[in-house]
C-alpha cells in the first residue's frame, strides 16, 4: 500500500501545506478577537509563550508520529505501540482525533460559508441587487445551507484530487494570495484615522492581566486550535513528509508561520475596529469591545460601508481572505477522516473523499436547523475539550510509550546530527513532562 500513498513532492509544498492547515479563522478571526478581549497587548505575550512553549513540542509529537508511520492516525499510533493495550489506546486516540476533525469540519464549513455570502455581497451590491445583498448577509437556514454546501464541495474537489496534486498544489496557490491580500489590507487600514489608538490598544500590554487564568486558558485553547493539534490532521500531514526532511525546522517554520500571521492580522483588525470606532461605529458594548462574529459580521462590514467605493474592493478582499484561510483549513480536516478511510476500507480516495465530506455536510445540515443548541455546542466540544485532551494523549504516547531509540531514529532521519543537539536534550522529557501536566493544569483550571 505505501506505494499508493501519496506523498509531498517538495519541502515548500509541505510547510504551505501544513500552515494552511494553521493558518485559518482561528488566526485572522479568533486570535485578534481574543486579544481584543483579553487585555490586548498581554494576551498577544501570553500566546506567544504557549505557542513556542507548548503548542510547538506538541505539534512535533504529532509530526513525527505520523512521518514515522507512514500512515493514518490509528495505524500510525499502532506502530509505535507494542502490546494490545496500546494498540487499543492508539485506536482511541487515533479515531478520537479523526472524529474530532470531521466534527471540527461540521461548524467551520458553516462559518467559511458566511465568510463566501460575505465575499459575494461586494459584488451584488456593487450591480445594485439590493435584495441580494441583504439575504447574502443576513442569517438564514437557507442562505447557511446553500454556503455550506458550496464551501464543502469545495473542500471534497481539493481533497478528491490527493495530496500533491490537490492539497499541495492549491496550498501553493493559495497561501501566497493570502499573504498578500493580509499585508495589503493591514498597511491600507493603518493610514486610516483611529488606527493608531487600535495599534496602541493592541501592543501595549495590560500587565495586571498577564497571569489571568482566564486569559492563560483561551491563550492554550487558541494555540492548540492554530496549531491544528489534537485532530490528527498533523500526523496524516506528517505522513506524507519524505524520510530525508529534517523535521524539526519543519515544524519550526510551520509554527513561526502561524504565529506571524496571527500577528499580523491583528494588526489589521485590532486598529480596523477603532477606524471604525472613529467613523462613529460602535465598538463597546457596556464597557467591553465587541467581538466574535459582531465584530466581524457586523462591525467591520459597517466600516466598510462608510467607505463608500473603496470599501466595496476592502470588504469583498477581506472576505475572500478569509475564505481563503477558511479552504486551506477544512481541506486538512477533510484529509483526516478520508485517509483514514482510504487506507482501512481500501477505498478509492474519490469515493471516501464524497462519503466523508457528504457525511459532514449531513452533520452541518443537523447544526444548521438546530442553530441555536447546537452551534455552540459542538465549537466548546472540539475545541475546548477534544482538542487539547488528544494533543496531551499524543505527547503522552511519545513520551511514555514510544521507544527512546526508535524516536530517535525517527528524528535522525533527515537529522543526523540530532542526537547532539539542544531539541535532543530538552524536547524528549519536556513532551514526557512538561506538556502533558501542563495542558492538564490549564484544563483542569477551565472548569
Ligand atoms: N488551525 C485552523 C485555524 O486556525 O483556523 C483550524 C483548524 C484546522 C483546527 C485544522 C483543527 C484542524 F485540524
Amino acid at each position: 500500500m505505501s506505494e499508493t500513498r501519496g506523498k509531498f513532492n517538495s519541502r515548500i509544498g509541505f510547510i504551505l501545506a501544513a500552515a494552511g492547515s494553521a493558518v485559518g479563522l482561528g488566526n485572522i478571526w479568533g486570535f485578534p478577537t481574543q486579544a481584543a478581549e483579553n487585555g490586548g497587548a498581554a494576551f498577544v505575550v501570553m500566546y506567544l509563550i504557549l505557542a513556542f512553549c507548548l503548542a510547538y513540542p506538541a505539534f512535533m509529537a504529532e509530526l513525527i508520529i505520523g512521518r514515522h508511520g507512514q500512515a493514518n492516525a490509528v495505524e500510525s499510533l499502532r506502530k509505535i505501540s507494542s502490546n494490545d493495550a496500546q494498540r487499543s489506546f492508539a485506536f482511541v486516540v487515533g479515531f478520537g482525533g479523526i472524529l474530532c476533525a470531521g466534527l471540527l469540519m461540521s461548524f467551520y464549513a458553516i462559518v467559511a460559508g458566511w465568510m463566501l455570502a460575505f465575499t459575494a455581497e461586494p459584488v451584488t451590491s456593487l450591480i445594485g441587487a439590493t435584495e441580494a445583498s441583504t439575504w447574502l448577509t443576513t442569517h438564514g437556514t437557507t442562505r447557511n445551507l446553500i454556503f455550506t454546501f458550496i464551501f464543502t464541495a469545495l473542500t471534497i474537489f481539493i481533497i478528491s484530487r490527493g495530496v500533491a496534486d490537490g492539497i499541495e498544489r492549491w496550498s501553493k496557490r493559495l497561501m501566497p494570495a493570502l499573504v498578500v491580500l493580509l499585508i495589503s489590507l493591514t498597511i491600507y487600514v493603518l493610514t486610516l484615522d483611529g488606527a493608531m489608538d487600535g495599534l496602541k490598544a493592541y501592543l501595549i500590554p495590560d500587565t495586571s492581566r498577564l497571569l489571568d487564568p482566564q486569559l492563560i486558558v483561551s491563550a492554550l485553547g487558541q494555540a492548540f486550535f492554530s496549531l491544528s493539534l489534537g485532530t490528527s490532521v498533523i500526523i496524516i500531514y506528517g505522513s506524507y513528509v519524505a524520510k530525508n526532511e529534517n523535521l524539526v525546522t519543519l515544524g519550526a517554520s510551520v509554527t513561526l508561520i502561524d504565529v506571524f500571521i496571527a500577528f499580523l492580522a491583528g494588526l489589521l483588525i485590532v486598529p480596523a475596529m477603532y477606524v471604525a470606532q472613529a467613523q462613529g461605529v460602535e465598538i463597546f458594548k457596556d464597557g467591553v469591545l465587541l467581538s466574535g462574529d459582531t465584530l466581524v459580521l457586523t462591525v467591520l462590514p459597517a466600516l466598510f460601508e462608510t467607505m463608500g467605493n473603496v470599501g466595496i474592493i476592502v470588504s469583498f478582499a477581506f472576505f475572500l481572505l478569509l475564505s481563503i484561510a477558511s479552504l486551506t483549513s477544512s481541506i486538512s480536516m477533510l484529509e483526516a477522516p478520508v485517509s483514514y478511510t482510504v487506507e482501512r476500507f481500501k477505498l478509492p480516495r474519490s469515493k471516501a473523499t464524497l462519503i466523508m465530506g457528504a457525511l459532514i455536510f449531513t452533520v452541518s445540515t443537523i447544526i444548521i436547523f438546530n442553530f441555536s443548541t447546537l452551534f455552540g455546542f459542538v465549537i466548546s466540544l472540539t475545541t475546548e475539550y477534544g482538542q487539547p485532551i488528544i494533543g496531551m494523549l499524543c505527547c503522552i504516547f511519545v513520551g511514555w510509550i514510544w521507544h527512546r531509540s526508535t524516536l530517535l531514529e525517527e528524528l535522525k532521519s533527515g537529522n543526523e546530527q540530532i542526537e547532539h543537539s539542544l531539541f535532543w536534550k530538552v524536547w524528549p522529557w519536556y513532551t514526557k513532562l512538561v506538556c502533558p501536566v501542563a495542558i492538564a493544569l490549564v484544563f483542569i483550571n477551565s472548569f
